[in-house]
């Protein structure tokens, strides 16, 4: 048929239930507003790597599903998380991105967290310490027991990454939420200490399952045009998608081929413990997190949802802890020329959600996004959309191509 008019623009399209999505769950605030509640606030995010906190007193400060987070090495070594809010008159305490409290702040001591409004402080196991005129203000009525922080658990997992819940009795266990969907990597990632080396963040104007979705299907190799013409073979397009509980999918790996890219070298010298030479994985895990391991360098997406249409991804590059400066300059130009602000391959995905951003803003017209490619369970294949999108109608109960009904289970992915 040739181009449409609106009645058949809007036209439901000829394809199964769970192989199109209707754009209002990319664009819509009532539904963004469920899915902070109903998601981020109930499920496991990785939030930085144990790396960045290195010694005792070492912070860093992000935020889940709005709620401000605080997460500190305390003395003792252990990783712990908290909520970053005071609990005299919710101040946010700490406002640096990262640092560490072992020297003081002019207005706190060294080792305290302190908050600059009325000088309460906590120690790193979130303890008050200290409230300032506390028997002057308080008598007898408050003491320092009854204002400590509101610990969140967390746990150091999967190659050191620093997980955290807001959820205080999850559904899922991070071990059985995880576990499967890591299986092809934990040996590899944990056989070593990690250490990150590169980050930076993007602010996008799309929704946050949009950079999902573009991580979990190759199909746009067409937009990488080094991709489709240079060190990849049939072992690349033969890779599958494979579907894990919980919404999460990993994309096989294969040999690449790095010296058929111009300027590029092999990567076996330096590639991860346990790992073939030269391979490629990538987790997918739900709702938007991204581990893929070139080889030589890891790199790993957290999104943060800002909004329907506004997402921040932070990235992340890591590599072995004992590398030596040579092989650790040789690590960032592998990650760099990939994934780096100047590489072949991020900035040209991040385009492409931008793009896609551009056309679902807020109140646009909802249109059918279409999900429905199969090429049997290969890269090609959008397999991995659809086994996410029936995870997220489940979380949500909301169906993905209708969202205003309930969810109905749709056609299982691992029996197509
Ligand atoms: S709000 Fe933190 S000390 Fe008052
Ligand atoms: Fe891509």
């Amino acid at each position: 048929m040739a181009a449409k008019n609106h009645a058949q623009w809007l036209s439901e399209p000829k394809l199964k239930a769970n192989e199109w999505v209707d754009s209002r769950i990319y664009s819509d605030p009532q539904i963004y507003e469920e899915e902070i509640e109903k998601i981020f606030s109930k499920t496991w995010i990785p939030v930085c790597h144990e790396s960045e906190l290195p010694k005792a007193y070492d912070f860093r400060t992000m935020s889940i599903a709005r709620e401000p987070v605080i997460v500190c090495r305390g003395p003792d070594n252990e990783v712990r998380a908290f909520l970053n809010v005071c609990p005299h008159r919710g101040m946010i305490i700490e406002r640096r991105p990262a640092g560490s409290f072992l020297e003081g702040q002019p207005s706190g001591n060294p080792k305290r967290m302190t908050c600059m409004f009325h000088a309460w402080q906590y120690d790193m196991r979130g303890n008050c310490v200290y409230i300032s005129r506390e028997k002057e203000g308080f008598q007898d009525r408050l003491c320092k027991e009854d204002v400590g922080l509101r610990r969140l658990r967390c746990e150091v997992k999967f190659g050191g990454f620093v997980w955290v819940n807001l959820d205080d009795n999850p559904k899922v266990s991070l071990e059985d939420w995880a576990a499967p969907a890591f299986g092809c990597l934990r040996k590899t990632l944990d056989a070593e200490p990690l250490e990150v080396f590169h980050y930076h963040k993007a602010i996008v104007n799309a929704n946050y399952k949009l950079w999902h979705d573009t991580n979990c299907e190759f199909y746009h190799d067409f937009m990488h045009y080094h991709n489709r013409v240079t060190g990849f073979n049939d072992a690349y397009f033969a890779r599958k998608n494979e579907s894990f509980e919980h919404g999460h999918i990993v994309v096989g790996t294969f040999e690449v081929n790095y010296e058929k890219y111009e300027g590029f070298d092999s990567r076996a010298a330096l590639s991860f413990p346990h790992l073939p030479p030269n391979q490629w994985y990538m987790i997918d895990m739900f709702p938007g997190m991204n581990f893929n391991l070139r080889g030589s360098a890891l790199r790993c997406d957290i999104v943060t949802p800002l909004g329907p249409d506004k997402v921040m991804i932070e990235f992340r590059g890591l590599g072995l802890k004992r590398d030596t400066s040579e092989e650790r300059q040789t690590r960032i130009n592998h990650h760099n020329s990939i994934w780096g602000p100047f590489g072949r391959n991020l900035h040209e995905d991040l385009i492409g959600v931008q793009g896609q951003g551009t056309t679902m803003q807020t109140g646009s017209e909802p249109r059918r996004i279409l999900h429905g490619r199969h090429e049997n369970q290969t890269i090609h294949d959008e397999n991995g959309m659809r086994h996410y999108y029936e995870e997220w109608g489940r979380w949500m109960n909301r169906m993905p191509n209708h969202p205003e009904q309930p969810y109905a289970e749709a056609v299982s992915v691992a029996a197509e």
